[in-house]
C-alpha cells in the first residue's frame, strides 16, 4: 500500500533499501551518480514506504529558505490584503512564497513570529511594526534576517522601507474639507504610538494652520483599534458631542466605514449632517452605503516595492543592494460622504 506518511524519515528507506544515507539521497538530487539498478531499487522503496523529502530541511541544506514572510498589523484590514497581494505579485515571479502572518498590533505576537521566522530559516521579512521602539527589528538583524518595513518611513539604517506620505495624506483630508466650507472638523485617530497615525494628525493640523484655523480647533477621538468596531464607537462619541462636528476625518476606512454605521443608525445624514474622509482607500470605500470619500495610498505597490527590494537584498546579487526608502504620494478620491450640496 503507498500512501505519505509524514513520519517515515530518509533512515527508514536506507533500513529498507540496504543502502546509505549518501545513496538514497543521491537518487534523490544526483541520480546520474547512481547505477540504473540501485536507483530504480531505492525509488521503489520510496514509492512503496510514502516517503517524501523535507522541503524545508532541503532548503536548510541549501542554507536559503523559498519563503518569504510578511507580518502585517491586522489580517482583517483590506489595506493590509492589498499588500499581500502586491507582495505576492513579486514574489511568485521569482517562483517564491509568502507566509502571511498577523501580528494584531501585538509586540508580543510580532516577537512570538520572528522566532519561527528565525527556526524556519525565512529567506527574508515584509513588516509593518508593531513595536515601535525598534527592538524587534534590531532582533530580526541579530537573527540575520532580512527586512523592508512597508507602511512606515524607513528611519532604519537596517533595512529598506516602503511607505507613503501620510503627513500629506492627513493635509490632503483636511484642505478638501475646508475648502468644502468645513470648519468643525473632528479626527477618529488610532492609537497614537503608530507612527501612520502620528503623521496623519501632524498633516491634519498643518492643512487647519495653513487655512488660518487653529490646528486646536479640530477635535480629536483617541481609539485603541484600527477597526470597524472602534469606528462604531467613535461614531456613537461623535454623536454625544454637546457641539457637534459637521465633519470627520478618519484615520482608515475601517474606522469611517463604523462610523457612518453608527450615524446611519441614528438617523444623521451623511453628507448633509455631517461629512466623512477615510484613509487608505480600500474596495469598500467605493462600496459603501454612501460611498467613502478617502486618502488612497497604492498598497499593492507597496507590497510589490517592498517585496522587489528583499529580493534584491537576499538574491545572488545581494552584495550590490543597498538599502533604499521609499515614499509614494496619496491622493484623494472624493466621493458622496464628503461632497457639498451646491
Ligand atoms: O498601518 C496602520 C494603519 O495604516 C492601518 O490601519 C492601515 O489602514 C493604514 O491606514
Amino acid at each position: 500500500m503507498t500512501g505519505t506518511r509524514l513520519s517515515i524519515g530518509i533512515k527508514s528507506v536506507t533500513r529498507e533499501a540496504g543502502v546509505s544515507v549518501g545513496t538514497v539521497s543521491n537518487v534523490l538530487n544526483q541520480p546520474d551518480r547512481v547505477s540504473a539498478p540501485t536507483r530504480r531499487h531505492v525509488q521503489q522503496v520510496i514509492t512503496r514506504l510514502g516517503y517524501v523529502r523535507s522541503e524545508s530541511a532541503r532548503q536548510l541544506r541549501a542554507g536559503r529558505s523559498r519563503i518569504i514572510s510578511l507580518l502585517v498589523l491586522d489580517m482583517g484590514n483590506p489595506f493590509f490584503v492589498d499588500i499581500a497581494r502586491g507582495a505576492e505579485h513579486a514574489v511568485r515571479e521569482a517562483e517564491l512564497g509568502v507566509m502571511v502572518c498577523n501580528s494584531g498590533q501585538s509586540p508580543q505576537e510580532e516577537m512570538d513570529y520572528l522566532a519561527l521566522f528565525a527556526q524556519q530559516r525565512v529567506r527574508g521579512a515584509l513588516v509593518t511594526p508593531a513595536d515601535l521602539s525598534g527592538h524587534t527589528l534590531r532582533e530580526f538583524r541579530r537573527h540575520g534576517i532580512p527586512f523592508v518595513v512597508i507602511d512606515r518611513v524607513g528611519g532604519e539604517e537596517e533595512g529598506c522601507s516602503v511607505a507613503v506620505d501620510d503627513v500629506a495624506g492627513g493635509a490632503l483630508a483636511i484642505r478638501h474639507l475646508v475648502s468644502s466650507g468645513h470648519r468643525a472638523i473632528a479626527f477618529v485617530s488610532g492609537p497614537a504610538r503608530l507612527k501612520q497615525i502620528q503623521d496623519r494628525s501632524a498633516g491634519a493640523r498643518a492643512a487647519l494652520a495653513d487655512a488660518g484655523l487653529p490646528p486646536e480647533s479640530m477635535r480629536e477621538l483617541p481609539v485603541g483599534r484600527l477597526d470597524v468596531a472602534a469606528g462604531r464607537d467613535a461614531g456613537a462619541r461623535l454623536l454625544g458631542l454637546m457641539e457637534r462636528p459637521t465633519a470627520v476625518f478618519c484615520a482608515n476606512d475601517l474606522l469611517a466605514l463604523g462610523v457612518l454605521q453608527s450615524l446611519y443608525a441614528a438617523g444623521v445624514r451623511v453628507p448633509e449632517d455631517m461629512a466623512i474622509v477615510g484613509y487608505d482607500d480600500i474596495e469598500f470605500a467605493a462600496a459603501a452605503t454612501v460611498p467613502l470619500t478617502s486618502v488612497r495610498r497604492p498598497a499593492a505597490t507597496m507590497g510589490t516595492l517592498a517585496a522587489e527590494l528583499l529580493l534584491q537584498e537576499t538574491g545572488d546579487r545581494a552584495s550590490e543592494h543597498r538599502h533604499e526608502h521609499v515614499l509614494l504620494q496619496p491622493e484623494l478620491v472624493v466621493r458622496r460622504s464628503s461632497m457639498t450640496a451646491h
